[in-house]
């Protein structure tokens, strides 16, 4: 894929957030600044493009509402609150993200907390906003809708459950990662926001129900992929290319895929992994060329 055409992407994605970010203001100018540096700390946006992308395979040509800006902007600030804990010092402890200070080494970590924190709330209220704006029955359904499947997702069963598993293994070495324990924390931690993402989508392109359990099927697939490379990236990866360090898992005794099985398995799993998501995706009654291509950029990324 042409580099121009992925930045363009981008910027369009950054553009929309910014629309949707907190101005600094009065009193807590500080919190909402440091929402925004981690925010705009020059994230991949991957959320927000799916969810784009599936919302346009699905629309036909439907102009895009603002509530799908508001839900692109929505899970990226959730994703990001999830980095800005992630990189705690009670979880994985890391100096450096987007390649940047992380959140708590520049602000201190009550900032950051709180920070995370108020980027998860503001995602809900800009949701919830447009929702209760929106003047097209339709656009109010699905959001209702789209919201409900996005608390879910970022939730106890799903991100934060994977995240505490993770967390929790590491804390109880006598508790065995095998491979039941390891597909569980990466199907929550990684997958169910990039389920989100697919399903937001689709929902708010009119996708009939059959297909919103066809595509968060492809996106646990995905999202399985995304974090195998993430781990291999831990290991193999630059970190200057990354935004972030290398060997964070090592250092933190966390079990990956990588540990349990090698980088030549590893590696093996990233492409089963996409191939099976790519089965799903070409049996869609719709098709979209740059969301096929993306999915598979993502095999050999390298940030
Ligand atoms: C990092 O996500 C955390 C994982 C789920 C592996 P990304 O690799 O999408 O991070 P950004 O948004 O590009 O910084
Ligand atoms: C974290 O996984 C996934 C999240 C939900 C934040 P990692 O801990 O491997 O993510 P990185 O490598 O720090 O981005
Ligand atoms: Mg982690
Ligand atoms: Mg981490
Ligand atoms: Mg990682």
């Amino acid at each position: 894929m042409d580099k121009r055409v992925l930045q363009d992407h981008v910027d369009d994605i950054n553009n929309i957030i910014e629309g949707f970010l907190p101005v600094p203001d009065g009193y807590n100018s500080e919190l909402a600044e440091a929402m925004r540096y981690s925010v705009n700390g020059g994230g991949k946006r991957l959320r927000p493009m799916f969810m784009q992308e599936v919302f346009r395979m699905f629309s036909e040509g439907r102009e895009e509402p603002l509530i799908l800006h508001a839900f692109m902007s929505a899970i990226e600030f959730i994703h990001t609150y999830s980095l800005i804990h992630d990189d705690l010092p009670a979880m994985d402890n890391d100096e450096y993200r987007r390649g940047q200070l992380t959140s708590h080494v520049k602000y201190g970590e009550a900032a950051a907390i709180l920070a995370g924190d108020a980027l998860l709330n503001h995602a809900f209220e800009i949701i919830f906003t447009c929702i209760e704006e929106s003047e097209d029955p339709e656009d109010y359904m699905a959001g209702i809708s789209a919201a409900r499947v996005l608390s879910s997702k970022a939730g106890m069963s799903g991100m934060i459950g994977g995240q505490y598993i993770d967390v929790y293994s590491e804390k109880h070495p006598d508790f065995t990662v095998d491979k039941d324990v390891l597909n569980y924390i990466y199907r929550n931690k990684t997958s169910a926001l990039i389920e989100a993402a697919f399903m937001a989508g689709a929902i708010i392109g009119g996708a009939a129900d059959i297909e919103i359990s066809v595509v968060e099927k492809m996106a646990t697939y995905i999202g399985l992929a995304f974090q195998i490379q993430d781990d291999i990236l831990d290991v193999e990866g630059d970190s200057s290319v990354l935004g972030k360090p290398v060997g964070s898992d090592e250092k933190n005794d966390r079990q990956t895929f990588v540990s349990l099985y090698g980088l030549e398995k590893a590696r093996e799993a990233v492409r089963t992994y996409t191939d099976r998501a790519l089965e799903i995706f070409d049996k869609l009654r719709h098709k979209n060329v740059f969301l096929r291509e993306l999915i598979i950029l993502l095999i050999s990324r390298e940030n």
